[in-house]
């Protein structure tokens, strides 16, 4: 898609097909229009003002002229002004879908730049699709849903930026469509080899070093986390590391490189969470091919961090194995050494996620990370307790906190603080080991936040973990996302990035 922004704006650009209209109360963002169009778009927004016609996307029609939609700034509670454009992005391109949609103009109503990088980004959001497994993708072809290019239209001076942002854009697009696509694969289509394999496709073409421990390594070096989750499979667990450097790129004022941080994201790889032994209910089991969603954005986040060149240090730790019932399967009662020398009994084989994270944890530490998030899609707590719009967020140091909330925030993905609290470590106390991997029926989030601080390297300066089992993948229409995988958090994950890369 050649998107570009231009300020010279004449109603007929050439090969527009589509011009979309954007409003809110009594605002009109675009004045000069043809008479017959302007009679059109005010006619309508009046009769959508005073209720005559319901409140939406409405599509115009006129002799000689491009089709023109009339869109109203969402008021859908718990969307902020971001969040809201990003909304009639996806509701824009809905309404386009099976028209002949060529060129979209899309005017800007001029100075407010986060407004602009929202539509962008919501329009990169809602371009998504997943039809790799379509029979019939014709339907599609003859309809495209999506332009083969969007014109931004000035009203006013464009900024030196406006390019920049464009191509930012496209490549963080990129980015979280390759993160929803490896979250939607079919669980015995992504086995832990196939996602490490894809791995290293990224990493070549995106210059990142990489490291794959297949099972005899993890043996020989005891990532016995790993090894426990996976021994019921055919399919051989392993431990990817992913390296990027941006230190060396070149300094800039704004852009500081700075020589001390080094972020690690470690993200949960469950490529299917069956249970394992204390085997899940059937009903909705198949979501569990969503169980490594957090590796997902952790790879997907370091190439879009590659692609932008942000000058910090990151690296990403994909903790991948697939949990089977087997022959060889962990039993519950089992007790392993963990890789930082603490025992663990398995209690529930389907809370595997906290075992691997141990030797993700781990790694992270020795390569000498300063910054840990881990994400995973650990508990089904965690949704009970915030609901599935929100991750939770455990981090004992408040200026990373906030760092990650105010990220969330930018990119509309909510985090919200969870305490780490000590008195409940003691429902992991066990009689044989020192510890068990469940706790009791209350607190489930917060236990397997706890159990994971048992294993964060001490020589960091912060971490947190982040539960993102709720707003990662859905089952149903969501703001701009179709059903299935959300990206969720990728996008907040490359602003962290950007964020400690500017501090100094
Ligand atoms: N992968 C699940 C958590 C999950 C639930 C992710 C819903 C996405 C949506 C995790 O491995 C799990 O099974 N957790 C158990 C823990 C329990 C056995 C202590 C759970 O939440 O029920
Ligand atoms: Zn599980
Ligand atoms: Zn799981």
């Amino acid at each position: 898609m050649g998107n570009r922004v231009t300020e010279t704006c004449p109603f007929d650009l050439a090969t527009a097909s589509h011009w979309v209209f954007l409003y809110q109360g009594n605002k009109r963002y675009f004045e000069a229009l043809p008479q017959p169009i302007a009679a059109r778009v005010n006619e309508v927004i009046q009769a959508q003002i005073e209720k005559k016609l319901p409140e939406g996307p409405e599509l115009c029609h006129f002799d000689n002229y491009p089709e023109v939609l009339i869109v109203p700034l969402p008021q859908k509670k718990g969307l902020d002004e971001n969040d809201r454009i990003r909304l009639v992005a996806s509701q824009a391109l809905q309404v386009l879908k099976g028209r002949a949609l060529k060129s979209l103009v899309w005017p800007l109503q001029g100075g407010n730049e986060k407004e602009f990088a929202s539509l962008v980004d919501g329009l990169g959001i809602s371009a998504y699709r997943f039809d790799n497994y379509k029979s019939d993708k014709k339907q599609d072809k003859k309809n495209p849903a999506n332009p083969e290019e969007i014109i931004f239209l000035r009203n006013g001076t464009s900024h030196a930026s406006d390019t920049q942002l464009l191509t930012d854009f496209a490549s963080l697009s990129e980015c979280l469509s390759i993160c929803r696509d490896l979250v939607n694969i079919p669980g015995s289509d992504l086995t832990p080899q196939k996602f490490a394999e894809r791995a290293i496709t990224l990493a070549k073409s995106n210059g990142l070093k990489i490291t794959v421990r297949e099972d005899k390594q993890l043996s020989k070096e005891g990532f016995t986390g790993l090894l426990t989750v996976g021994k019921g499979s055919s399919h051989p667990p392993c431990l990817v590391t992913l390296r990027y450097d941006g230190r060396d790129k070149k300094d800039t004022k704004e852009n500081k490189a700075d020589h001390n941080k080094h972020l690690v994201l470690v993200g949960k790889g469950v490529t299917f969470d069956t249970g394992g032994i204390s085997i899940k209910p059937s009903a909705a089991m198949w979501e569990m091919k969503c169980d490594m969603a957090g590796a997902a954005a952790a790879l997907s986040a370091l190439c879009a961090i590659a692609k932008l060149k942000l000058p910090l240090q990151v690296s990403a730790v994909l903790c991948l194995a697939e949990n089977r019932p087997g022959n060889g399967s962990v039993l519950p009662g089992d007790i392993f050494t963990a890789k930082n020398g603490k025992t663990v009994m398995v209690d529930n084989t389907d809370a595997e996620g906290r075992l691997i994270l141990t030797d993700g944890l781990w790694e992270a530490g020795a390569i000498e990370a300063t910054h840990i998030i881990d994400l995973a899609t650990l508990t089904g707590a965690i949704i009970r307790a915030i609901g599935p719009s929100i991750a939770g967020l455990f981090c004992a140091n408040e200026t990373f906190s906030q760092v990650i909330q105010e990220s969330g925030k930018v990119c509309g993905e909510k985090f919200w603080p969870m305490p780490l609290e000590e008195e409940y470590r003691e429902y992991l106390d066990d009689s044989v080991a020192d510890m068990k991997n469940i706790g009791k029926a209350e607190a489930g989030a917060i236990t397997a936040a706890l159990f994971l601080q048992e294993f964060a390297p001490s020589n960091t300066q912060a971490w947190a973990h982040l539960d993102i089992a709720g707003p990662a993948f859905i089952t149903s229409n969501w703001k701009y996302f179709t059903p299935g995988a959300t990206g969720f958090p990728m996008r907040s994950l490359v602003e962290v990035a950007r964020r400690l890369a500017k501090e100094s």
